[in-house]
């Protein structure tokens, strides 16, 4: 079964699709972190981010390994341990112009495809429900305001011990949502047959219960 979890920046995708795997007992992949380990490398190694080819065979050449243990989940690049480094500002400023070239979406879609064809997965990302798997049995779309999002973000690195306003913030999320939405390859839409979760005012535990519940109802 494949619990495909797609949505804007700041829908809290990754908290609760990690929390949906677990309360499942299957697995869990993190796309974004894909794309932001690529990104990672791209800023590393100066391939320049507008060159789709190049970035895509960044992408082919040294796959990230990703590996979810009670820890957490944790983002390897080759023996590099870059779990911390791919959620930095540098990364999260870059990686919606390197998720826009069609060779490393193609790139990432095979790769992906080819991580979950065994077994059982919660999958977030942008394009999981629309593009890698349109047969997910279980298709949601996580969303929630521009200001919640924002306020998570914000509360999230504050916890973090970084210093941010929120309303630079909320400019980040609305500019990554433009770009993430408007991109002529595989832009964020709802899928066909996806359910909308609007997380607005909703606790994590709740939403997780909600999804957990529709994917154990599908396997019935
Ligand atoms: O979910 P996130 O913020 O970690 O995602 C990072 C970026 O990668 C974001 O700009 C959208 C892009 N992305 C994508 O295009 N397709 C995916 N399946 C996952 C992420």
């Amino acid at each position: 079964m494949i619990v495909a979890i797609d949505g804007p920046a700041g829908a809290g995708k990754s908290t609760v699709a990690r929390a949906v795997a677990r309360a499942l007992d299957i697995g869990y992949l993190d796309t974004g972190a894909m794309y932001r380990a690529l990104t990672l490398r791209a800023l590393r190694t100066g391939v320049p981010l507008d060159d789709g080819p190049a970035l895509a065979s960044l992408a082919a050449d040294e796959p990230v390994t990703l590996t979810d243990g009670p820890g957490g989940m944790r983002v390897m690049m080759g023996a590099d341990d870059v779990t911390m480094a791919i959620r930095e500002a540098d990364v999260t400023a870059a990686v919606s112009q390197v998720a826009a070239h069609p060779a490393v979406r193609e790139q990432m879609v095979a790769r992906q495809r080819q991580l979950m064809q065994h077994g059982d997965w919660v999958c977030d990302g942008r394009d999981i429900g629309s593009v890698v798997f349109p047969a997910a049995e279980v298709k949601v779309f996580l969303t929630a305001s521009v200001d919640e999002r924002a306020r998570r973000r914000h509360a999230e690195l504050v916890g973090r011990g970084e210093r941010v306003d929120l309303r630079g913030i909320r400019d980040d999320v609305e500019r990554r949502d433009q770009a993430d939405s408007s991109r002529a390859a595989s832009p964020l839409v709802v899928a066909d047959g996806a359910v909308v979760v609007d997380t607005t005012g909703m606790g994590i535990d709740q939403v997780v219960e909600h999804i957990a519940g529709m994917a154990r109802e599908v396997a019935r």
